[in-house]
This record gives structure tokens, C-alpha cells and sequence, in this order.
């Protein structure tokens, strides 16, 4: 495998969009896990839902949707206030554990975020994670206004670091956006963190891992 760089998904591969579970359960106690997996499954059918209409909104907009989805299908009442404190709990995920050092292991190349999130959204989570100097660049499907797996998306990627794709690898946890990573072209690392089957979608990635430590110890 040769990598001259590579490309990292945001949330659920580097930062952990279940940390919301805890403020989650702050206010509906028993409910946070529940809330939080319902959240995170309709934001994600959301941003596929408005590429294929053709109705673009941001990921905060997708995000916020989506929670309020949540809470309605839990038959949960919530607050203007308790809305925005949940929706908020998005611009401090936390990064896993394992991230930092696994970025410094794999610093001698050039790396960038691409994700679905806006600038607004994924630079905060930067910050507060220390990682700001991690990266050659944060790039937002938000300039093309479409979601992955849209190809002109990872294309962008490309474009911004200046790498052929064959020389890149893109990881992330995302089964759906490993294969559309595949799909285009790209080397791709599948983070399977919980041991879950991959998708049926007739690509494999190249290689999978249970972390980013994992990853780091592996890449030459
Ligand atoms: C991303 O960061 C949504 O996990 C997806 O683009």
C-alpha cells in the first residue's frame, strides 16, 4: 500500500457522535442512547434523502431535522431551550481516545478531514480536540452543496490536497462511505470499532481495522 495521503471522515470515525448520549440522557433519562442512534440514523438517511432531490440543505440544518425527529418518534416534548442545548452538543463531540496519537504516528503525509459537516461545525471539534495542526485541510461537502457518497465530493478531496487518487487513503468508519470511497477510486480503511458486518454494495475496502491506533501501526 502506498499512501501519500490521506483523507479522514469526521463524525463516528474521528469524533464520537454518540457522545451526545450523555446530555441526551440529562434531560430524558433511560432515553439517551435510544435518542442519540435514532438522531444519527435519520441525519444520515436525511443528507442522501435531499442529494437525491436535489434539495441541499447544510449538515446543521440535516442535524437539527433530525433531532427533532428523534425526539417526536420517542414521543418525546422538548423545549425551544432543551432543542438548542442537544442540537449544541454536536459542536463539542469528543474525539475517540486513540486519535491524537494515531494522528502524530501518522503525520508524515499529508492529511485532511472530508466531511459532511460545515466549516462552522467541524471547527470547533478541531479545536477542542487539539488537532488543529493534524491537518493540511478541513474540507466541507458544503462548497459543493451535495452529501457523500456524491464521487464529485471525494473528487474534491483530491483536488485540494493535489494527490492522485490512487495514492490516497480514505478512512472512516462508515460502511456507506467506505464503498463510496471505493467506488471512486480511492484506497480505503474501514474503522469497524463495534465488529459489525460490512455492506453489500459489491466493493470491499483494502483493509480494516478496529482504530485509528490500529491503523497507525500498520501503515508503513
Ligand atoms: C461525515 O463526517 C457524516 O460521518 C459523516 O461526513
Amino acid at each position: 500500500m502506498s499512501v501519500k495521503a490521506i483523507f479522514f471522515d469526521a463524525y463516528g470515525t474521528l469524533f464520537d457522535v454518540h457522545s451526545v448520549s450523555e446530555k441526551c440522557e440529562q434531560f430524558f433519562p433511560e432515553k439517551g442512547m435510544q435518542i442519540s442512534e435514532i438522531w444519527r440514523m435519520k441525519q444520515l438517511e436525511y443528507t442522501w434523502l435531499r442529494s437525491l432531490m436535489d434539495r441541499y440543505e447544510d449538515f446543521w440544518k440535516v442535524t437539527e431535522d433530525s433531532l427533532l425527529f428523534a425526539l417526536k418518534a420517542l414521543d418525546l416534548q422538548a423545549s425551544q431551550e432543551i432543542r438548542s442545548a442537544l442540537l449544541n452538543e454536536y459542536l463539542r463531540l469528543k474525539a475517540f481516545p486513540e486519535v491524537p496519537k494515531a494522528l502524530e504516528m501518522l503525520s508524515n503525509r499529508k492529511m485532511a478531514i472530508l466531511s459532511n459537516g460545515t466549516q462552522e461545525m467541524l471547527n470547533p471539534l478541531v479545536r477542542n480536540a487539539n488537532l488543529t495542526e493534524a491537518f493540511n485541510e478541513v474540507i466541507s461537502v458544503d462548497e459543493l452543496k451535495i452529501y457523500k457518497p456524491y464521487m464529485g465530493v471525494y473528487e474534491l478531496g483530491t483536488a485540494k490536497l493535489s494527490i492522485n487518487k490512487t495514492d490516497a487513503l480514505f478512512v472512516t468508519s462508515n460502511p456507506w462511505d467506505a464503498s463510496g470511497a471505493k467506488t471512486f477510486g480511492f484506497q480505503v480503511c474501514w474503522i469497524n470499532r463495534n465488529n459489525k458486518p460490512f455492506d453489500e454494495l459489491g466493493v470491499q475496502p483494502d483493509l480494516v481495522v478496529k482504530n485509528l491506533e490500529e491503523l497507525a501501526n500498520t501503515l508503513p
